[in-house]
Order: C-alpha cells, then structure tokens, then sequence
C-alpha cells in the first residue's frame, strides 16, 4: 500500500472546487490541479460503507500532484467517520470534510448528507469522533436547511451544536434541500438562493470560517461574496468552463499564473494519461472530464466532437488527443500578455 506524503501545499479555502460525484474524479482534479496551483480541490464523496468494506485503495486512489486536497466523506456513524478520517489523513489527504447536502434518496436511507441537518447531534458527534481521530481539518459541507427544517434558528441550532463538537469551517450551500419530490439536479436549481443567510452566519459567527456555494458563475461574483464570507466554492462552473481556474492563482492569490494557456495545460497532462492508459482506463473516461476546456473558443466544437467521436474507440491512445488538439487554433499567447 502506498502512502504519499501529508500535504505541504498551503491550503486556503479562499477559492474552492466543490466536491461533485462522477464529476470531480482524480482526471478532471489532475487538470484542475494544472489550471490552479491554490484552489482547494474536493473528492467525489465516498461513504464510510465503501471505505470500510469495499477497495479502500481504489475509493482513496489520487495523484500527489493534487495537494490541497479534501476527501469527502458520506456517512453518519462516528466509528466509521473516526476511521475514514484516520485513513484520510494516512494517505495525506489535506483536510476532510463530511457530507451534509447532498439530497438523493439513496443517501438518506442511509442517514447520509442532506437528511442530517434534522440531526444536528448525531452530525456534532461524528465531527468529534473524526476531530479525535486525525489532525487534519475537519469540516463540514451542509445546506441552510431541509423541508421542515428551514428557519433561521434551525440553521443556528445546526450551526452551534456542530461548532461546539470542534468544527471551525462550514461550506453553505446557499439553499435548501427538500427531501422528497425533487431529484437531486432539482435540488440544485429549484430552491432559490439565499446569500444574504450565509453571510448573517459570518456575522453571526465570525470566529468561524464560512465558505459560500450556489450559483456561483463568474469572479466578480466571487468578489462580492468575498466581501461577506471567507471563501466561496463553484461547483458546475468550473466543471464546465475549466479554464476559468487558470486566473484563480492571480486573481485570487496574487501569484503567477500556473499555465500559459490551454494547449499548454493539456499537453502537461499527458505523462498522467499514458500512465492512466497503460493500467488499463479507457481513454473515455479521462476525455470526458476535459471537454469543457476550449468551451467558446474557436473550434472547441470540433475538439470536443473529434474526442467524442474517437476516444471510445478501442486502444484509442494519446493520439486521438493530439487529433482533437489540431482542430482548435494554435495555442493562444500567454496570459499574462
Ligand atoms: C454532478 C454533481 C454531483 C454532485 N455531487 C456532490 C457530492 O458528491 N457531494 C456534495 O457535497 N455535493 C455534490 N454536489 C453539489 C455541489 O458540490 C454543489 O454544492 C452544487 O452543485 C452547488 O454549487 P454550484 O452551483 O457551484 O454547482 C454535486 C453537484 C453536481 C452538479
């Protein structure tokens, strides 16, 4: 069993890649780790259930290059969280976070995500087994409230009894989430937004990190939220428009852009890809989670046409990359020009 090293990179949550299952896989977080040498990136979550009893290798597999990395985890029982969060930190995961946003029915019959914020207690001790366990970070990942469940003093009831167990940082996910009736993409969109909540909490709570997520698009929004919490997190956004990470060391950080442009970024990645391919990943797998790259730019349709035409087919390799890559213009100059 492999370990890598705990973690050196600095870890700030000023800006952040929310954790998004099939989505965030070690492929799209290799590319994001490109893009962005500061954004804090997230896993897809992953039970307890499936670290204690399935291939806790394969669940935790990630590339070094990665750091700062959180794991997030989808659980309830504080035994299991208290040994994931061990193993978090065992294989140099930079913080881990628990699950308590995430809606789907799957999830709640198993007392995971979004249905634990009707169990502010049973949430706070599991944040104590796992804070007693590891030394890294242990936060949290929640919504502003579920059905039934959704004033203000609920959401400060949830707030004070987690932080009192040892959570000091609280990602809001600036909606509610109604537990029956609406998929888990529904929960995403339909119940409407509520910034101004999430910063009364930083008010309210200013010894606590508060991170803000939701509908989050474009810096200029970053900022503004900026001004209320102290981070903000984009989900969709940077799934689909990755580039856009490319601007979040300077933008963010003050720092220099970690890549020149995107042609640039995409060849960094292929030492990474071959070694994918050559344990047997289909070249599918990888190529989906990079078509977002050339959105809106000249021949972006074709590059990800040529990809989606190709790269399912059998023994496709590098080539069908360097293919896709010809149809886009050559690279453009650096960002800094
Ligand atoms: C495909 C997909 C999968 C998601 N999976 C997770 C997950 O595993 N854990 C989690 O906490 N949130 C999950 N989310 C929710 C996001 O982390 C985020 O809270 C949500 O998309 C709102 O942020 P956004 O508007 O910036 O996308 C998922 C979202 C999407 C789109």
């Amino acid at each position: 069993m492999t370990f890598h090293q705990p973690s050196v990179s600095a870890l700030s949550r000023r800006f952040s890649v929310a954790p998004m299952m099939d989505w965030t896989t070690p492929h799209f977080r290799y590319l994001a780790r490109i893009l962005s040498k500061r954004a804090l990136l997230y896993t897809e979550m992953v039970t307890t259930g499936a670290l204690v009893h399935g291939d806790t290798e394969r669940f935790l597999r990630h590339d070094a290059s990665e750091y700062p990395l959180a794991l997030q985890l989808g659980g309830s029982n504080a035994n299991e969280l208290a040994h994931c969060a061990r193993l978090a930190q065992q294989f140099g995961f930079s913080e881990v976070n628990l699950n308590v946003g995430c809606p789907s029915d799957r999830v709640q019959n198993n007392m995971i995500g979004a249905c634990l914020m009707g169990h502010p207690g049973k949430v706070a001790e599991g944040v104590a087994a796992m804070r007693e366990a590891t030394d890294i970070p242990v936060t949290v990942k929640h919504r502003i409230g579920i059905n039934g469940r959704e004033s203000w003093d609920h959401l400060c009831e949830f707030i004070e009894t987690v932080s009192a167990a040892g959570c000091q940082t609280f990602i809001v996910h600036a909606r509610i989430a109604i537990l029956e009736g609406l998929s888990p993409k529904e929960n995403r969109d339909i119940p409407p937004l509520k910034y101004d909540w999430v910063y009364r909490l930083k008010q309210a709570y200013p010894h606590l990190e508060i991170i803000i997520n939701g509908g989050i698009k474009t810096f200029e929004e970053c900022h503004q939220h900026l001004e209320h919490t102290d981070g903000v997190m984009l989900g969709r956004e940077a799934y689909h428009n990755p580039w856009l990470l490319a601007d979040v060391d300077t933008e963010f950080f003050g720092e220099q852009p970690a890549v020149n442009n995107r042609h640039e970024a995409l060849q960094a990645m292929f030492p990474f890809i071959q070694q994918e391919l050559d344990r047997g990943v289909y070249l599918t797998h990888i190529t989906r989670h990079l078509m977002g790259l050339f959105l809106g730019q000249p021949g972006g349709r074709q590059f990800r046409r040529h990809l989606s035409e190709n790269a399912n087919k059998p023994g496709s390799g590098l080539e069908v990359i360097e293919q896709a890559l010809s149809k886009v213009r050559e690279p453009e100059p650096s960002l800094a020009s």
